[in-house]
């Protein structure tokens, strides 16, 4: 008997399944996540003590790899020893692939403060380009001074993932010129999503990644409650319907795509 199996085979490029909402049933959930076609998963680190779970996750599970950085709300009392402890985990951990997540949260006023967010942005840039590992940036209302922290750092040099993408059609080209890749995950099934659906219609196939953030941005229809890749196909399949192409080719591309951006 020949079974047609359509192609399933999931990148999550971006997930904090650290967080303590997985907690309870954490191995249950990772094991699931492999079952269901999630092959590949990056644990992203958000501080110092989350990029410490993200090695051990990844050491524990075949399927999970990691980013280690600090994310610019938690730089407030970052040190240099922090850049150091950064620096050893990525060099000890074959299976660390990345520095991040990374960048400028403009969100909150002050929090911490726009010139100690810039100091740690380009200590943490410095750091991935004397490692020569691809950064997964972090910009939330602070498009231009990312974009310019980037040109000045030539981050083009290394590459990486602009992640949970959130800006104009105009800045998704301007990354994808310097090499990076968009990384588009539940805001896209939100119904306020023009902006993003501008996006992923206008850069090409091979420029998107599949990402979560879980457990934050749950895709419609399970919107507020806790986010994990299960829920991956939602996105893949808004993508799918805006590019008009069938959703077993954004599977495939996305997952050579994240394997490229991570160098894996
Ligand atoms: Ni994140």
């Amino acid at each position: 008997m020949k079974i047609c199996r359509m192609f399933k085979m999931i990148f999550e490029t971006h997930g904090h399944y650290d967080d303590e909402r997985f907690d309870e049933d954490r191995d249950e959930l990772l094991k699931e996540c492999e079952a269901q076609g999630i092959k590949l998963i990056m644990n992203i680190g958000a501080d110092i003590k989350s990029s410490r779970a993200t090695v051990e996750l990844a050491n524990r599970y075949n399927h999970v790899y990691g980013a280690v950085g600090v994310h610019p709300s938690e730089v407030g009392d970052m040190t240099d020893k922090d850049i150091e402890e950064l620096e050893n985990m990525a060099l000890d951990n074959a299976k660390i692939k990345a520095i991040g997540e990374i960048g400028l949260d403009y969100y909150y006023d002050d929090n911490p403060p726009k010139d100690v967010q810039a100091h740690w942005f380009q200590a943490q840039l410095e750091l991935a380009k004397k490692l020569l590992l691809p950064v997964v940036i972090h910009s939330r209302d602070a498009a231009l001074d990312t974009m310019n922290i980037m040109k000045e750092m030539k981050a083009e040099e290394i590459g990486g993932v602009v992640h949970c993408y959130s800006y104009s059609v105009e800045m998704a080209r301007e990354f994808v010129k310097m090499g990076f890749y968009i990384g588009i995950g539940g805001v896209i099934t939100f119904a306020n999503s023009k902006k993003l659906r501008e996006v992923a219609l206008d850069i090409p196939l091979d420029r998107l990644v599949l990402e979560t953030d879980s457990p934050y941005l749950t895709p419609v229809p399970y919107r507020g409650k806790r986010n994990s890749a299960l829920y991956i196909p939602y996105i893949a399949e808004e993508i799918a319907k805006i590019k008009n192409i069938s959703v077993e080719e954004v599977y495939k591309a996305t997952f050579e795509n994240g394997k490229k951006l991570y160098r894996m």
